[in-house]
């Protein structure tokens, strides 16, 4: 497909291929057992075992230099989609443990690989890890107001929905609004409607990561399009984790016929064996999305894209139907 991509929610170490994590375990001499399946897939049959698992793969990613090499092989993999822009969610808890000084490096490796590739725009998301709890979140909220700036210019959560809620983190989303960075945050990947409420309501977000079980919830629903609340959807990771039974049951078609603006992302494309270009064929083939549709979503991701004016502008040019 001929359309450029945006993409807004891709983990950078959810997006490391496994032959890349595999390699720097044999420079590093660590033992992954458990963490590859026979075939060098990731290894996981549930959410809970997909976090342990990109955690285990995380242990190997030691320094600066080794997040610098991963930023260059996620990129790659992405201009091969023809992705010319993505968002990256970042933890510094993975680089440096919420060091201000450590991140930095860290953060100046991932920029610098970026920088090096002209294909493709990068802007970075600091991102707290739910279940390491609001003080280890603080931490995070820290790295991202000292870095705030025209690399770093969002800050969200991942990790376990399941535990606390979405307002036991409101100091950090508080600290990165006042810092002028953009919002996210995983809700209603699992922790249904009631979770994308408290999104909105305590931590005042603009996106949602995943959000699809707002539809469970008509007025909820109607709030997000009335607000233009943007859901970050990743169909593929859904229905690898069992969200969603099948593509079929995927309320993503839904949503946007009901006028919530929804965006296409992978999450962690290896670990859900999915890609860009593989979202939008299924997109295709299950709910009859075509050229038109495509570029719309397209538009509406660079339209919330957490980026300066210029950088929204050239994507949208770049959009733009050939005439
Ligand atoms: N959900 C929540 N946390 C995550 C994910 C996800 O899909 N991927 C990496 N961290
Ligand atoms: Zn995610």
């Amino acid at each position: 497909m001929s359309i450029p991509k945006i993409e807004l929610h891709l983990h950078i170490e959810g997006a490391a291929p496994p032959a890349f994590i595999r390699g720097l375990a044999q420079e590093k001499g660590t033992n992954l057992e458990g963490v590859f399946n026979k075939d060098g897939s990731y290894r996981f049959e549930n959410f809970n075992q997909f976090l342990s698992v990109y955690e285990a793969a995380c242990t190997v990613l030691t320094g600066p230099d080794d997040f610098g090499r991963l930023t260059t092989a996620v990129l790659e993999q992405s201009i091969e989609q023809g992705v010319i822009y993505t968002e990256a969610f970042l933890s510094p808890d993975f680089c440096g443990g919420g060091d201000v000084g450590a991140w930095r490096e860290y953060m100046h490796a991932m920029q610098e690989a970026a920088a090096k590739l002209p294909q493709i725009e990068m802007r970075g998301i600091i991102t707290c890890i739910r279940h390491f709890g609001p003080d280890q979140a603080k931490t995070a909220a820290i790295c991202a107001r000292e870095t705030a700036g025209e690399f770093i210019t969002g800050f969200g959560m991942g990790g376990d929905e399941m535990q606390g809620t979405q307002g036991d983190f409101a100091y950090s989303f508080d600290m990165a609004r006042e810092a002028g960075l953009r919002l996210t945050t995983h809700a209603g990947e699992w922790g249904g409607a009631e979770s994308v409420w408290q999104a909105v309501r305590d931590l005042k977000v603009e996106r949602i990561g995943h959000g699809v079980q707002a539809i469970d919830d008509p007025a909820l629903v109607d709030h997000l399009a009335e607000h233009q609340i943007v859901l970050e959807v990743c169909p593929g990771s859904n229905v690898a984790l069992g969200v969603y039974a099948d593509w079929r049951s995927h309320p993503i078609e839904r949503l946007r016929e009901r006028g919530v603006p929804v965006t296409v992302s992978t999450d962690d494309p290896p670990f859900f064996h999915t890609t860009l270009s593989e979202e939008y064929d299924l997109l295709g083939h299950h709910f009859g999305w075509e050229e038109e549709t495509i570029r719309a979503v397209n538009v509406t991701a660079a339209n919330a894209a957490f980026c300066d004016a210029a950088t929204r502008d050239k994507l949208l040019k770049a959009l733009e139907p050939a005439s």
